[in-house]
């Protein structure tokens, strides 16, 4: 690690889905590791160190069945090389482990009515400002009743953890279903050195203010009581100094990217989330992706056929609605693709208990219908809509793509793009929206796409089937070496080695 000082002091972890989950079967319990970048990446953080705790959310009922059975308290989870809970002293890495439970109706007005369809979607540049009716009373009451209510048990759960340590600790508190925690953590403890990262894009100002002055104010000063406040582009941690600056009327500097809180000052920075490439290398090579990956080519590669693929959670800021749309222009301009070129979409059902989403599922359903319907040909279908989540089939789908289509609205930064960069084996393009977080890193290496469209992106796919394949590798070495270079362990080094300067431990 890059700083074994600030590394001394114990370290406690936020996030709602935590780097374990306990489920049931007919032999009785059984824990799984979380999947995705963020757990992982923080997961090899938190083996690594002797005093480390990870406070998160008890996402299922044995979840709230095992931390009743510890009165709340934590547990300690061997992780490797597999994960089972452990009484006395583990045999290989372990993580220790406060699983929060929380009122259901209150968690359901925390992540179901302010998470997800108010702040995910205010932040993605989704929240209707037309027709939609912004805040109703049942809102304000889900605000506090939910989301502050959920925050303080979270930020409760933090300051028990960090008290049972002295006082003193790093805190690392995750996105945004915890605004206002990091100010209830530094109430209770002083001492602490506390950051909060932000894993989606951060608007600036006049988006923030379709929320009333009192809440926005609230959520504002909750982040603000980070020593750092973490994203992943330059240009959302800009956006974060100027709604400090212009919604709560603090000193701020552009320059330094800092406010004034009384005499804090509070940094922003920012550090591009990454994949790890050995972990995807290792994938790869496993014989469960090469039988995937037998299985696809037969499906879609024979006769020189071309594969178009997208990998992603069913999320309106994804835009998977526009991107078939514009698939099917492609084929309606291009009556010659027909039956040469196939889409493949793995779509893992996301949020389902939230009206937008199951909303947006049954849209995607109904527009592959329609596209698959024009233009169906000698039995072949162009859309193969998959709605599963199965991480060795996508790696698999990866490695083989011609184009990887990624048309997101907005996204703080997108690792299905950096996974492709790192698997791909067939000079694969990536055809990235401009509004990814990614693109900054690999736009270079990209198609563009113009997420709203759909013209635009049918060129752009055009564009991407037909480009010689010398430029294709050339491309793709050039994602991939940026991608290897700049991975999640940097991500990570750089935040902790980073905030060791600015705590004074260096
Ligand atoms: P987000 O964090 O918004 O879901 P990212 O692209 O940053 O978007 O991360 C998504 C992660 O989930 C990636 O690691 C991707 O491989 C994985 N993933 C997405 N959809 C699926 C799916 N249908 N099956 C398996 N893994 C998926
Ligand atoms: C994004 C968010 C994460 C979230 C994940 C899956 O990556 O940044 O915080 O955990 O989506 O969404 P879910 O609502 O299923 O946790």
């Amino acid at each position: 690690m890059s700083d074994i000082d600030l590394l001394d002091l114990p370290l406690v972890l936020l996030s709602n889905r935590g780097p374990v989950s306990f489920d049931r079967d007919t032999a009785g319990r059984t824990v799984t590791r979380g999947a995705g970048g963020l757990v992982s990446a923080l997961s090899g953080l938190a083996e690594h160190l002797d005093d480390a705790v990870w406070v998160c959310g008890a996402a299922t009922p044995e979840d709230a069945a095992v931390a009743g059975e510890n009165d709340g308290g934590s547990i300690l989870v061997q992780t490797q090389p597999s994960p089972h809970v452990v009484d006395g002293k583990p045999d290989g890495p372990s993580i220790r482990v406060r699983l929060v439970v929380t009122d259901p109706a209150a968690y359901a007005d925390f992540y179901s009515v302010w998470s997800n369809p108010i702040l995910w979607f205010i932040q993605h540049g989704l929240y209707g400002r037309s027709l939609t009716p912004v805040l109703t009373r049942a809102d304000h009451d889900a605000f506090e009743n939910g989301y502050a209510a959920v925050n303080r048990a979270y930020a409760d759960a933090v300051a028990d953890e960090v008290r049972s340590r002295g006082g003193k600790a790093l805190v690392l508190l995750q996105d945004y279903h915890f605004y206002l925690v990091a100010e209830h953590v530094r109430e209770q403890c002083p001492d602490v050195v506390l950051t909060h990262f932000v894993h989606i894009p951060w608007p600036g100002p006049d988006e923030w203010r379709i929320l009333p002055g009192d809440i926005r104010e609230r959520l504002l000063r909750g982040l603000l009581g980070s020593d750092v406040v973490g994203f992943h582009t330059r240009r959302y941690a800009r956006n974060f100094v100027l709604c400090a600056g212009e919604l709560l009327g603090l000193p701020i500097n552009l320059d330094e990217l800092t406010v004034q809180v009384n005499d804090r000052t509070v940094r922003a920075r920012y550090y591009p989330i990454s994949v790890d490439p050995a972990a995807l290398d290792a994938t790869l090579a496993s014989e469960e992706v090469a039988a995937h990956v037998a299985m696809l080519r037969y499906v879609f590669l024979d006769d020189d056929r071309q594969l178009v693929l997208r990998v992603d959670r069913t999320d309106p800021s994804k835009n998977v609605v526009r991107g078939f749309l514009a698939f099917g222009t492609l084929l309606d301009q291009h009556p010659e693709l027909v039956g040469k070129v196939s889409f493949l979409a793995l779509l893992q059902p996301s949020r389902t208990d939230v009206p937008e989403y199951a909303d947006y599922i049954a849209l995607i359903g109904a527009v592959v219908a329609e596209i698959n319907a024009r233009h169906t040909k000698e039995g072949r279908q162009p859309i193969d809509l998959r709605m599963v989540e199965d991480f060795a089939l996508a790696v698999a789908a990866y490695s083989i793509c011609d184009v990887l289509m990624v048309n997101a609205i907005a996204d703080g930064m997108n690792l299905v793009a950096k996974e492709v960069a790192v698997v791909n084996r067939r000079g694969g393009v990536l055809a990235l929206s401009e509004m990814a977080g990614a693109h900054e890193e690999l736009g270079e290496f990209a198609v563009t796409l113009h997420p709203f469209d759909v013209q635009q992106m049918a060129d752009a796919l055009y564009a991407a089937l037909a480009m010689p394949m010398d430029e294709r590798h050339r491309r793709l070495a050039a994602a991939a070496e940026q991608v290897r270079t700049h991975d999640v362990r940097r991500w990570l080094d750089e935040q902790l080695a980073d905030l060791s300067h600015l705590a004074g431990f260096s």
